[in-house]
């Protein structure tokens, strides 16, 4: 398969994500490209999408969404795969258990996946924790990550974003 990976990121964990995926799809015979998602405007090389944002403030980037709305028209019959990066994860969180199971549990889809569901043809959406950093949130960010009990760190778990791409093999 001819595989496009696009995402949109603000403090690259969201490009460490796009990268392994591309690196496990090579591993299983795929042509892969990966590209910025505000970069991109001709999918007609490709047989298969995967398109993937941080999210901020509950939504993927504005550049990522602008751009599944201005891609929207080539999708065709593409088989599309959707991931968000952000700060809970199917599998890890920068949080303690306890907000991460309540969090979790009212996690709400961002409206770019929404409308990629409405658009094209999504196979599956996932969700995978990032990375953070105490520098990467403006003042009133930082303390509410704070109060909310948040960890600094990466939480990427590499052998989920692995297992995904032998999903989207499967
Ligand atoms: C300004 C700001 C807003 C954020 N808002 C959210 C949010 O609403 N929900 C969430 O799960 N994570 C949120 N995060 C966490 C990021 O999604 C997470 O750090 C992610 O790994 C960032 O990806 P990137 O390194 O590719 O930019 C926010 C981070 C920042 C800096």
């Amino acid at each position: 398969m001819r595989l496009l990976i696009l995402y949109a990121t603000d403090h690259g964990s969201t490009t460490g994500i796009a990268e392994r995926l591309a690196a496990d799809r090579k591993r299983h015979g795929d042509e892969v490209t990966v590209a910025r998602l505000r970069e991109t405007s001709h999918l007609d090389d490709y047989d298969g999408v995967i398109v993937g944002s941080a999210i901020h403030n509950g939504q993927w980037l504005p550049e990522a969404t602008h751009a599944v709305d201005r891609l929207s028209s080539q999708w065709g019959d593409k088989p599309l795969w959707a991931f968000s990066v952000g700060s809970i994860g199917a599998t890890t969180s920068f949080f303690g258990e306890k907000r991460t199971k309540a969090v979790r549990s009212r996690m709400g889809e961002p409206k770019a996946v929404a409308t990629l569901r409405h658009t094209g043809h999504v196979q599956d959406a996932h969700r995978f924790a990032g990375a953070i950093a105490p520098g990467d949130w403006p003042g009133a960010g930082r303390v509410m990550f704070r109060v909310m009990g948040g960890h600094y760190g990466d939480a990427r778990d590499w052998d989920e974003v692995d297992a995904w791409a032998e999903s989207i093999h499967a």
